[in-house]
């Protein structure tokens, strides 16, 4: 079987398109779930998957697909690949949309060249993987493989006080299709790395063997407003204080007791927020991640007997909201190995690894064999406008995706 390629300049020139899509007055990516700069980014997705010929499926979260196989076909399973379009606030142009348009690429030339599937081929762009306006993260995907009832999905309130639900529907993306009405028979998911590991080994391909757990809580910490000149230090009950507390304890115990974790506190706000009176109240968001299951429940419990301690060395408050808890995954063996022939083949270097950022593998994962292709992001930049991969990298990853799929489905 010769090797095919997808069309290079066309992904390149695709994901440049995209990443325009969505950008607020002071030009910052901002495709924000079910926000009009989403719509901009579904709206462009949309386009292309109808001028491919190929039939567009949004279910009832939002979620959008496109199967390509004969109709007969569908009744197998399919192949499923994609990953998502919405973004973080001042995102980069890679992050998602690179596995969503790779998958389209894939789909394409598979199609150019009358490959015959045995297969569908099933590609999709879930809906609010980042969780920065609804959580949790990860969240189209999760429904998908049910792990989350779509009302309830539909129900979340956002940070904004908006409601999911009546969000999409504004963007005309409340779709009809229940979102259990597919299931995979594997999913593969090309992704920028968003670490510093392969750019930093010069490696070009990552097969993602695993994927790190993670733990989502927003934390409010209510002390009592008073003058700020006239309150004695000791007299204070300062919620400002005490979340300054919580940062630097939970830096100090992931630098001397757990330094396979990580732990983020990401937002930040205190009430009243002026400069002349001792906050009354401080709310923020904690991340907290380990490839260990254990360990990340050892780092929840030590922040939580930590806040006990606090509230009463301080007078102050505290109360604890769940956000998100996923538990690490190990992505499928053979897919993996699969990843690495494929790469191989193509003369690339490849290295096994962990993922460091959650991502919609880690739901698929739960219903069907699923496993990442990772390519570099240069100094491991993410989640930032900076966030950049080598046009070359971005074409190698498509080209692995486009093998493996071939191998998975032919
Ligand atoms: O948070 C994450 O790791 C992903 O970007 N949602
Ligand atoms: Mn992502
Ligand atoms: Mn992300």
């Amino acid at each position: 079987m010769e090797t095919s390629f997808i069309n290079g300049s066309r992904l390149l020139e695709r994901l440049q398109r995209l990443g325009q899509m969505g950008r607020d007055p002071a030009g910052r990516l901002v495709r924000v779930t079910a926000s009009r700069e989403d719509k901009l980014g579904r709206d462009l997705l949309v386009s292309w998957l109808t001028a491919a010929g190929l039939e567009v499926i949004i279910d009832r979260i939002g979620n959008i697909y496109s199967i390509w196989g004969e109709k007969e076909a569908r009744t197998i399973a399919p192949v499923m690949i994609g990953s998502h379009i919405d973004t973080v606030v001042d995102a980069g142009i890679y992050d998602g949309s690179y596995g969503v348009l790779a998958g389209l690429e894939v789909i394409e030339t598979l199609q150019a060249e009358g490959f015959l599937a045995e297969r569908p081929i099933m590609l999709a762009a879930f809906t609010n993987e980042e969780g920065v306006r609804y959580t949790p993260d990860m969240m189209g995907s999760l429904v998908f493989v049910g792990g989350l009832e779509v009302e309830e999905a539909l129900a979340s309130v956002g940070s904004d006080g908006s409601v999911l639900g009546q969000e999409l529907s504004k963007i005309g993306y409340a779709g009809h299709k229940d979102p259990d009405f597919q299931k995979p028979a594997a999913y593969v998911e090309l992704h920028i790395e968003q670490g510093p590991i392969l750019d930093h080994e010069g490696v070009t391909i990552g097969a993602v063997e695993n994927l790190q757990g993670i733990s989502w809580q927003k934390i409010t910490i209510e002390g009592m407003a008073n003058h700020a000149g006239t309150t004695p230090m000791a007299m204070r009950r300062d919620a400002g204080y005490a979340a300054a507390k919580v940062i630097t304890f939970l830096r100090e115990y992931v630098t001397e007791k757990s330094p396979q974790s990580v732990a983020t506190v990401g937002t930040m706000g205190v009430e009243p927020n002026i400069i002349n009176v001792i906050p009354s109240r401080a709310v923020f968001t904690v991340d907290l991640r380990n490839p260990e299951a254990t360990h990340l429940r050892h780092m929840e419990l030590a922040l939580s007997a930590y806040l006990e301690e606090l509230s009463m060395k301080e007078g102050v408050q505290v109360s604890v909201e769940r956000l998100a808890q996923f538990s690490p995954v190990t992505f499928d063996r053979a897919i993996v190995q699969r990843i690495e022939e494929a790469a191989a083949r193509l003369g690339l270097r490849s290295k096994r690894m962990t993922s460091g950022a959650g991502h919609d593998a880690q739901m698929l994962s739960r219903v069907c064999p699923a496993a990442m292709i990772f390519v570099p992001s240069k100094n491991g930049v993410s989640h930032n406008p900076e966030e950049y991969t080598a046009p070359e990298d971005l074409i190698a990853g498509a080209n692995v995706l486009l093998q493996v799929v071939k191998d998975l489905a032919g």
